[in-house]
């Protein structure tokens, strides 16, 4: 098992390439099943989740192979319409295939995921906007099974704003029969992504990046050539490294438009962030001054950037309040944080935070991607050495973050962790 190892307290300089976006891969591979023919994506980032799905495609027969940012799929009529329990528990977003399986075959088994670190996340909605769509759906022997000779368009009230569930609810709808009209829908840039590259497929969607999306459904659909958007939640992971650091960070590569919300934050931290035709340009002197954050959904502060946010605001001026209205239990960084000497109470969904001077190295380990990406964060500042353990976690969605910190002159290594010893 690999660790990252970090010296802290080089302040970042340069300039970084932010990757493709991980949560706009997946669904579009996902999408794939829905055309035959040769699909290609360019700007795919090289994650454990990214591979985990190329394998899945590969399960239900299609061809799906990855190399140096590209990803093709081949897909002449996938031969099994399943998505194991092996692969779907190393990753819930194996369940973007539920819609587009129905959508196309009229079928889909599909292992039913559990609980995960960061809350118990259900996926009650993807399932009710597929009955409503036609599909007869059973929870047997823990997968879920769904068919319909055809789907049928229908409106969908979203209880809240779900990502995977618009995704899935989309991909299934593109071929139904008639309108569905999808509300309350998730307006996350991944979706708007996912919408247009459908629409270039030859789809009908409107609405995308709003709380209503219309899909009229069509025949059929013609294989994808696309480029997968910049990942905003690396982008604003890199932009606290430069901030914590109290760095000058250029990031090329990125759509401000889509980082607005940390942005603003960071602004009101006393971070200087300026766009240039180059990129963003990041730079901060002096410890942040306090701010309070609430996760929502996209156009509000991502839940996917609380935990690096939480890393920085240790070292603030003052108290800041973090609340976490999305996930459950997405406070695993907390203790964590607090063995590098952060002062951090936890009061139900909100973490005050009370800012310290300085923070110091020790050896930590998270349960979740984003909880490790704040660890590592707080590593690049601590004083002496942190380790961090467990880190494929960060690999399932980070493309070689540690490559790309020593780039900007962190020293931050990887080495293998001692298997544990057991006691005789
Ligand atoms: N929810 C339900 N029922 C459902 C679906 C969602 O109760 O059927 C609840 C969830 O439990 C949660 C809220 O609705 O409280 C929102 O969850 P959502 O469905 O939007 O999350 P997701 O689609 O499972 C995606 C990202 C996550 C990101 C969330 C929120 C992908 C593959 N995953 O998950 O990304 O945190 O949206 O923005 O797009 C990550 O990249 O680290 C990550 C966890």
């Amino acid at each position: 098992m690999q660790k990252i190892l970090i010296d802290g307290g080089v302040s970042l300089r340069g300039r970084v390439k932010v990757s493709g976006a991980k949560n706009s891969a997946l669904p579009l591979l996902m999408a794939t099943i829905l055309a035959e023919g040769e699909h290609r994506l360019h700007n795919v980032p090289d994650l454990v989740d990214v591979r985990t799905t190329c394998k899945l495609l590969r399960e239900l027969g299609l061809d799906a192979q990855m190399g140096r940012g590209v990803a093709r799929v081949s897909n002449r009529g996938p031969k099994s319409h399943e998505a194991s329990y092996d692969l779907v528990k190393t990753m819930r977003a194996s369940v973007l295939c539920l819609g587009p399986l129905v959508g196309r075959f009229g079928r889909a088994r599909v292992s039913l995921p559990g609980g995960c670190a960061i809350g118990s996340r259900p996926i009650d909605q993807h399932l009710k906007g597929l009955e409503r769509l036609g599909a007869r759906v059973s929870i047997d022997h823990g997968y879920v099974e769904a068919s319909a000779r055809k789907l049928s368009g229908a409106p969908i009230v979203f209880d809240m704003p779900t990502v995977t569930g618009t995704e899935n609810l989309m991909m299934a709808a593109v071929l139904a029969k008639g309108v569905t009209e999808i509300k309350n829908a998730a307006m996350e840039p991944e979706v708007v992504q996912l919408a247009e590259v459908l629409c270039a497929m030859g789809a009908r969607i409107r609405g995308a990046g709003t709380e209503s999306i219309e899909v009229e459904g069509v025949g059929g659909l013609e294989p994808m050539h696309t480029t997968v958007i910049p990942d905003r939640i690396e982008a604003g992971t890199l932009m606290v490294a430069a901030a914590i650091t109290q760095g000058d960070v250029l990031l090329s590569g990125v759509r401000s438009s889509h980082l607005a919300a940390p942005v603003e934050k960071l602004i009101e931290a006393g971070v200087a962030v300026a766009e240039s035709k180059d990129g963003l340009r990041v730079k901060a002197t002096g410890r942040p001054r306090p701010v309070d954050v609430t996760t929502q959904p996209y156009p509000g502060f991502a839940t996917d950037m609380q935990a690096q946010f939480m890393a920085l605001m240790t070292l603030a001026r003052g108290t800041a309040v973090i609340s976490e209205h999305i996930f459950e239990n997405r406070f695993m960084h907390v203790q964590e944080l607090k063995r590098m000497g952060a002062r951090i109470r936890l009061e139900g969904s909100q973490a005050i935070v009370r800012g310290v001077r300085q923070l110091t190295g020790a050896q930590v380990m998270a349960t979740d991607l984003r909880a490790s990406a704040s660890l590592v964060l707080a590593g690049l500042v601590a004083k002496g050495r942190t380790e961090v353990n467990r880190v494929y976690h960060l690999d399932r969605g980070y493309q070689r973050l540690d490559r790309k910190l020593r780039g900007l002159g962190a020293k931050i290594r990887r080495s293998r962790a001692r298997p544990p010893v057991t006691p005789k």
